[in-house]
């Protein structure tokens, strides 16, 4: 059988991060409990840069034969190395890396199963990861996926992250991240 050349039109390429989690922006507070002495909660934002010396990089990997491998193809598997940065502006203070999967996982294309670690690389936190897992839903504003585990100043860590689309035009798309997780 003929082998899918491993790659995605040009437009696909970009802004991999709107195309999973592509949703209206509107402000929604309504569904974060209440803060909980024992958690901690921090908030970043993933960066994907459509061009430029800094663009992102999303690749497929896999997908199944004779089909378009796209982010509502079930079965297509991406991987990403998205820069992580301390706020909305990709040139702000970078903190590290989210690299891992995205994997087409719903049969309709309505999820993403999302595997990332995000690798720091500041003076905080040099060396340790979160890892996160979980569902997202395309067409939802809230998507809830946990923190599973951790490294060094995160081993053991657990809790929940939060993902909503914060920015949005043709060159950049960029995710903030809330993570919360348990301190005690
Ligand atoms: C915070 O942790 C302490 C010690 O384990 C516990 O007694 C307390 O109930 C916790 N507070 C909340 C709001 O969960
Ligand atoms: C690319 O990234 C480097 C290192 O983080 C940074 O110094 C530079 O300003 C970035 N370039 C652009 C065009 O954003
Ligand atoms: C992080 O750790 C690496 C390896 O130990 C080191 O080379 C680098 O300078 C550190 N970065 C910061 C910001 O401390």
């Amino acid at each position: 059988m003929k082998k899918m050349a491993p790659s995605l039109s040009t437009p696909m390429k970009f802004l991999a991060l709107s195309m999973f989690f592509i949703s209206i922006i509107y402000q929604d507070n309504a569904q974060f409990p209440t803060p909980n002495p024992n958690q901690t909660t921090m908030v970043f934002y993933l960066q994907d840069l459509a061009a430029g010396p800094n663009a992102t990089v999303v690749a497929p990997v896999a997908g199944i034969n004779g089909r378009v491998w796209s982010f509502t193809t079930f079965g297509s598997i991406f991987v990403v190395d998205f820069p992580v940065t301390l706020s909305i502006s990709p040139t702000s203070e970078l903190v590290g890396q989210a690299q891992g999967l995205l994997v087409a996982s719903a049969l309709d294309g309505a999820s993403v199963n999302v595997a990332l670690s995000i690798v720091f690389n500041n003076l905080q936190y040099n060396g340790s990861t979160l890892e996160l897992q979980g569902i997202s839903r395309r067409h939802e504003n809230y998507r809830e996926v946990s923190v599973v585990s951790g490294t060094g100043k995160f081993r053991f860590a657990r809790g929940y992250a939060v993902l909503e689309t914060a920015f949005f035009d043709i060159s950049r798309s960029t995710l903030r991240l809330t993570i919360t997780i348990q301190t005690n």
